[in-house]
């Protein structure tokens, strides 16, 4: 029976039988409902067919277009149409601009200002490119809020176009139906945690609830074109709650990041089909909004924001972290003092413990500092986090800086990843880092010896350096700043 059968397609919902896939059933009107079925199955009756609950799932996952196997080549492509959102910082992250098309999650703590960043993008989406323009239509969903506080705060933002749709709602066949009549370019979803489609159990937030959800939302996405951002809350644990089934079926998984009680934040991409990932883009929230930081490294080095550099002082280091493809500078803080109890205690904030960890055993072993009954405690400025194996070599010379009260050389920077023997390996576009480094002010650059030349012509002296214990011996001033190691007033 199912030998000769040509597949065609049902509606989970009413049973009406369509030749083509359908997005929304010419006959009930219901979305999404398109099930596949052998022409035969469909025609010998009901009882031939899957559960319900198991066709509806598998309807959302029918791609819009079955036209079976045909040659790659043959496949028109329509361009890379991308809007770009006016934001700079939103858009490098992007890989250009949102892509048509394009299902997107944006994650990130609560109350760290995805509503503000989704809100701000709408409006800047809806604002005419010039004067007598329509703008772009976009459909903002507020799952969380009342029309009046969006409305509130995008008064807060700026001027609210007029081709910005607000509409409050939680059921998903709603929003669908919105969607379908507006005919918006892009779609944003805050939350994806708060919409439920009605035919299925459980509340909004559930695991079913929001992959039954956010498979609904790809396909309206892929089959009209149009571009739709979920909001998704993260939980302690740092992933996007509940569900990682939403992070593998977007297009893109963009974080928004930063400490609550710090002005920056940090959005990064964690996945992009339509463009490079790690790429950030960094923001300050404002009483205005997220405003754009247009020099980041500046931004992060205290001792330059100001223009005047910082006299040296024990425990602190310069790194150039690569984010994407763009050098970030950034100031981290060691301190290291004497455990006073049992276990040394080792604390991190913007680095990872056990990176740290590797690193305290290579300043044991192989530059001999007995750091075994000290506490550690790192911290990088501007709630960052690094990750990047190029900023081993800074961190790890703020520690010995720390540990033995002698500030790094003035103005210098220090790159290169510390492997396990102790010897400094190279690290990706060494050229671009020294010449952010040179642009802000650094003099110097210690580096590893395997690709100093690289350095040539980014305009500071290049120091080769073979192992963190050459680095330790160069690096650091030769005597202790007594002095600035212990705050006025300690010493008796
Ligand atoms: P919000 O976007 O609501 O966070 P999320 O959607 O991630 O939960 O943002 C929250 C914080 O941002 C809130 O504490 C208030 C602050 N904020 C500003 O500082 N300036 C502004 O212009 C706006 C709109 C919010
Ligand atoms: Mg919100």
């Amino acid at each position: 029976m199912a030998k000769a059968a040509k597949a065609h397609f049902f509606c989970s919902a009413c049973g009406n039988e369509e030749a083509r896939w359908f997005g929304r059933c010419p006959s009930c009107g219901a979305w999404n409902t398109a099930s596949e079925a052998p022409a035969t199955a469909g025609s010998a009756g009901k009882g031939g067919r899957a559960p319900a609950r198991e066709r509806a799932s598998r309807a959302r996952w029918a791609p819009a277009a079955t036209a079976g196997p045909r040659p790659l080549a043959d496949v028109a492509v329509s361009g890379s149409e991308r809007v770009t959102s006016g934001m700079r910082e939103l858009d490098r992250v992007l890989g250009g601009g949102l892509a048509a098309g394009s299902l997107l999650l944006v994650g990130g703590d609560p109350g760290i200002g995805k509503s503000t960043l989704l809100l701000q993008m709408a409006m800047a989406l809806a604002r005419p490119a010039r004067a007598g323009d329509a703008g772009q239509r976009v459909l903002y969903v507020a799952g969380e809020e009342s029309e009046e506080q969006v409305r509130m705060r995008a008064a807060r933002l700026g001027v609210i176009p007029e081709a910005l749709l607000i509409l409050c709602e939680t059921d998903l066949e709603a929003v669908l139906e919105a969607a379908a009549q507006t005919k918006p370019g892009i779609v944003v979803v805050d939350s994806i945690q708060t919409i439920a489609r009605g035919d299925l159990e459980g509340s909004p937030g559930t695991v079913t609830q929001m992959r039954e959800c956010g498979l609904a939302l790809l396909h309206f996405a892929k089959a009209t074109r149009t571009a739709v951002l979920l909001v998704g809350h993260v939980t302690k644990d740092g992933t996007v709650a509940g569900p990682r089934v939403l992070e593998h079926m977007v297009d893109a998984v963009l974080y928004l990041e930063g400490e609550r009680y710090q002005h920056y934040r940090v959005l990064r991409a964690a996945k992009n089909r339509f463009g490079a990932t790690h790429e950030m883009g960094v923001f300050e929230m404002t009483d205005k909004g997220l405003a754009e930081v247009a020099n980041p490294s500046a931004a992060f080095l205290p001792a330059t924001s100001d223009g005047g550099a910082r006299a040296p002082s024990p425990g602190i280091a310069v790194v150039a972290s690569l984010e994407g493809s763009r050098p970030l500078l950034v100031e981290v803080q060691a301190l290291v003092s004497t455990s006073f109890y049992g276990t040394p205690q080792r604390v991190t904030s913007g680095f990872d413990g056990r990176r740290l960890a590797v690193l305290l055993a290579v300043l044991e072993r192989r530059v001999g500092l007995r750091l075994g009954r000290h506490d550690v405690f790192i911290s990088v400025t501007g709630g960052l986090s690094l990750d990047e194996p190029g900023t081993d070599l800074g961190v790890a010379l703020a520690i010995a800086s720390s540990f033995k009260s002698r500030p790094l050389l003035e103005r210098t920077l220090a790159v290169g990843e510390v492997s396990l023997s102790g010897e400094l390996r190279r690290v990706p576009r060494l050229d671009l880092r020294l010449r952010e480094a040179a642009h802000l002010g650094f003099r110097r650059a210690g580096v590893p010896r395997v690709q100093h030349e690289e350095g040539a012509g980014a305009g500071l002296e290049v120091v080769p350096l073979a192992s963190l214990r050459e680095a330790f011996e160069t690096l650091l001033e030769a005597r202790a700043a007594e002095a600035a190691a212990e705050p006025a007033g300690a010493k008796r």
